[in-house]
């Protein structure tokens, strides 16, 4: 299986498990189907309100000995509303309660937004902390204590732009290994990339499918659909391989670590087995040609008055 390198060693299996949209009474067994069948990296995060679930499936493969924890790599997320840095450990810890472990593989701040203490998802303008109010170095450098503390291995962001992550990368020493960010055919993220490997960060695909199983508030009325896009069914017949499958091995072949979701056990086991799909240039080529600077997850979501932000991915 091919593996994310960090730099005191430690490798982050680049097919990873993701758990958003994973429902309650079907997540537990996603997880442990996922194990049985060789993976060893899941996404989890305190906001998909699963984790509860997922440990239960974790502290049954751990006690069945089907794999040792040293084994597994368990990445979660701070949600918003946790990003004062009295307030970090705690979220983190809940996290680790829920899961049922001692420690994560890694953290990441989940937005580059915070919310009041107690608010799960905003509704108004007051429900927001302003930077000036919470400053993302302040976060930060609760994260860099978590890891200290050995609640964590590695610590990271979401959804950070280039530009937001120069302005961390200015502010601490200790800067993020990983960024996780939306990724696919048509948001091939090229300059992040770029950026990203310059500075020793490691990037995830979230969304590497298109998502489709988001509700239907969070999605536009004529959005594209990955899977069905012509020309990855077109590659994927070719090679007698599924879409998904051809869209999750483009993804380890371009570096990055990648975390399709399902509760499906055909398909757990298929987006796992996509790393036997060769790809040629002539297909990677014509992938190139879908890149559109599409977003499923369009983040227009947390831009208000209260947090000071025109575009949270810094595009506008
Ligand atoms: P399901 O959970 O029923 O398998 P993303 O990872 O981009 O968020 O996409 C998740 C969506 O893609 C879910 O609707 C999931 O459905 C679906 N999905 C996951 N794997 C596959 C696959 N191999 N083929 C088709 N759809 C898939």
């Amino acid at each position: 299986m091919k593996t994310l390198k960090f730099k005191n060693g430690d490798e982050m299996p680049a097919i990873g498990l993701g758990t958003w949209k994973s429902a309650k009474g079907e997540v537990a067994k996603a997880v442990k189907t996922a194990i049985q069948n060789g993976y060893r990296h899941i996404d989890c995060a305190a906001t998909y309100g699963n984790e509860a679930e997922v440990g239960e499936a974790l502290a049954e493969v751990l006690k069945e000995g089907i794999v040792k924890r040293e084994e597994l790599w368990i990445t979660s997320k701070l949600w918003n509303n946790s990003h004062k840095k009295e307030d970090v450990l705690p979220a983190l810890k809940q996290t680790l309660k829920d899961l049922q472990l001692d420690y994560l593989d890694l953290y990441l701040i989940h937005w580059p937004v915070a919310f009041k203490p107690g608010v799960a998802f905003p509704e108004n303008d007051d429900d927001y902390l302003s930077l000036e109010e919470v400053p993302i170095i302040e976060t930060w450098e609760a994260m860099i204590d978590a890891k200290k503390e050995g609640l964590t291995k590695h610590i990271g962001v979401s959804n950070f732009s280039q530009t937001k992550l120069e302005d961390l990368i200015k502010k601490t020493d200790d800067i993020p290994e990983m960024n996780q960010v939306e990724l696919h055919p048509y948001l091939q993220q090229n300059e992040l990339i770029e950026f990203c490997s310059k500075n020793n960060i490691h990037l995830t695909a979230y969304s590497p499918l298109g998502s489709g199983d988001r509700s239907d508030e969070m999605k536009a009325k004529d959005e594209p659909s990955l899977l069905e896009n012509k020309v990855i069914t077109t590659i994927a017949k070719k090679h007698g391989a599924s879409p998904a499958q051809v869209i999750i091995n483009w993804d380890t072949l371009r570096g990055t670590a990648v975390i399709p979701k399902s509760t499906n056990e055909t398909r757990i086991i298929e987006n796992l087995e996509s790393t036997g799909v060769k790809l040629d240039e002539d297909d990677l080529q014509k992938i190139a040609e879908l890149d559109d600077n599409f977003r499923y997850v369009t983040g227009k979501f947390f831009v208000t008055k209260g947090n000071s932000y025109k575009d949270i991915y810094d595009e506008e």
